[in-house]
């Protein structure tokens, strides 16, 4: 269906949930999935959606660092429900053991958790917690809370349907908040807004659709699993092209892309820039102003927007490719648009916020006597070169787990791209910083590692022989500290990390979530 641009407000996520009690001392909230109908755009039916707390977005949680928290998930989602059924995909990992199709599990995308409450694919449940998969050990989650302000978001990750779950609509903000951060004097209140950006594509009957392979069926796709969705109409807080009034003056706009696989990049129309002040663990040691956004899959960008001197509105354009980066351009009358600013003329009061040049310090995590690892992504494909699957390490999710991380020790994962695409890498129980990117010879590469079968080859080489130019550090907007990072095509980006915690298995992962789906999806072992 054609769809007006601009025509409903932005629904605004900053209304806290409120927890329903309380657990060993702590606030407890209960957060139940159901099915549900919303309206995502004046001109659209009713959409069927699963949705946290039956809304969608899901409920935002709001807390301060060292506040520890409970959250009861539950399932409330009728068996057999699915809402997309046609896009179930009985071929992908995890999903060949005749389980229900309605399986939950939440992750909290950047917490440092223990790993029974870090919402592992494999720890899935389905209604009533009828049904369980194997890695499945308490109702009850704990998120400690111990680490610096932030907004995190949590979403589904069930094996295997991930794509197919926060698509139905299984994703919400959970803003962490500090002293240090309160301190600065930030635009608040009505002057900070959530944006959690995602595409949608829609039936005319309001229903979502999503593509099925055209191969479906053949011996080497045998099931409808497509490498990306790419959906016709963006929407911002579950309202497709929405738009906000605000004031002439500051505002604090924290975004989120919580596509599947669609990157944005973000401009505003009139040229105005952007102070970008945080990324997606925090506060970056100082403002950096962009005149453009970038955001793959489940990064964050904490920005501030000057609205002064602005007159009527200004839009939020996107010019990101799909797929990223060599892609197509988004359609200049769909999905080149975000949302619309209209700004007016009053001011409720003056705007006092001012942005400190210092926001908070960032360490540089030290290199010597740190851990070197060799991550390397794969793809293959079938005669017709469709992708059939994609890997890490050239391993596969139910393969045993050889990367072990000491607790306490610093690691420097080299991640290494051949393919075509960017790839959003993301760790859990860890942040980390970027050092520096570095182009590389793909082919030469990959003959070199020889990892032709999927599944089985060996472990990942070096990159150093195929090194080409100098090592690039990263942009300002990326020193500070990171959850997911984009890593290029024929490119190797070294990160750095502290790793920490409760000892246990955590994932790491591509977040297109296509990708995740289809193997592109590892664990690492905290050991003590
Ligand atoms: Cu945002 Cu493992 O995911
Ligand atoms: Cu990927």
């Amino acid at each position: 269906p054609k769809l007006q641009k601009f025509v409903d407000p932005l629904p605004r996520l900053d209304r806290a949930l409120k927890p329903s009690g309380i657990h060993e001392g702590s606030p407890l909230y209960e957060i139940a999935m159901r099915a549900v109908r919303q309206r995502l755009h004046r001109d659209l039916p009713p959409t069927p959606l699963w949705a946290y707390a039956g809304q969608f977005p899901g409920p935002t949680l709001d807390v301060r660092t060292g506040q520890r928290i409970f959250v009861r998930w539950v399932n409330e989602i009728p068996d057999g429900d699915f809402l997309i059924p046609q896009a179930f995909d009985a071929h992908l990992h995890g999903t060949h053991h005749g389980e229900p199709p309605a399986k939950t599990v939440v992750h909290l995308h950047g917490a440092v958790v223990a790993p029974d409450s870090d919402g592992r694919p494999d720890a899935w449940f389905t209604s009533g917690f009828g049904q369980r998969g194997a890695e499945w050990t308490r109702e009850i989650y704990e998120y400690p809370n111990q680490q610096d302000a932030c907004l995190l978001w949590y979403h589904d990750h069930a094996i295997g349907q991930t794509r197919l779950n926060v698509y139905a609509g299984l994703a919400g903000a959970y803003l962490i908040r500090d002293d240090h951060e309160d301190a600065l004097g930030l635009p608040g209140g009505d002057h900070e807004v959530l944006l959690m950006i995602q595409d949608r594509s829609f039936a005319a009957d309001g229903s979502l659709t999503y593509p099925i392979a055209e191969s479906a069926g053949s011996a080497d796709r045998p099931g409808p699993w497509v490498p990306e969705f790419f959906g016709d109409t963006i929407l911002v807080n579950g309202k497709v092209w929405p738009h906000l009034e605000v004031e002439p003056r500051k505002y604090r706009l924290r975004i989120l892309n919580g596509s599947n696989a669609r990157f944005y990049q973000l401009r505003l129309a009139d040229g105005r820039s952007f102070l970008q002040i945080g990324t997606d663990q925090g506060l970056l040691p100082s403002p950096v102003e962009v005149r453009r956004l970038l955001l793959a899959p489940a990064e964050r960008a904490d920005v501030i927007v000057d609205f002064r001197g602005a007159r009527g509105s200004i839009r939020l354009l996107n010019d990101a490719p799909t797929p990223y980066p060599n892609g197509e351009a988004p359609d200049r009358r769909t999905t080149a648009n975000v949302m619309e600013f209209r700004v007016g003329r009053r001011l409720a009061r003056p705007d006092t916020a001012r942005i400190p040049d210092k926001l908070r310090a960032v360490a540089p995590l030290p290199e010597r006597e740190a851990k070197v690892r060799y991550m390397a992504f794969s793809e293959y494909k079938n005669v017709k070169g469709e992708p059939t699957v994609v890997l890490l390490n050239g391993r596969k999710w139910d393969a045993p787990v050889t990367i072990q991380c000491k607790a306490g020790d610093t690691e420097v994962w080299h991640l290494i791209n051949p393919t075509e695409d960017t790839h959003p890498i993301h760790l859990h129980l860890v942040r980390f910083q970027v050092l520096d990117r570095q182009k590389f010879d793909s082919d030469d590469y990959l003959k070199a590692w020889n990892a032709e079968i999927p599944g089985e080859g060996p472990d990942p080489i070096s990159a150093e022989p195929y090194l080409r130019g100098s090592r690039i550090p990263p942009p300002p907007q990326e020193r500070g500290w990171k959850d997911t990072v984009r890593v290029d095509p024929g490119e190797v980006i070294r990160i750095i990390a502290r790793f920490d915690g409760v000892p246990g298995k955590y994932p790491w992962h591509c977040h297109v979530l296509e990708h995740e789906d289809n193997e592109m999806m590892l664990q690492f072992e905290l050991i003590p």
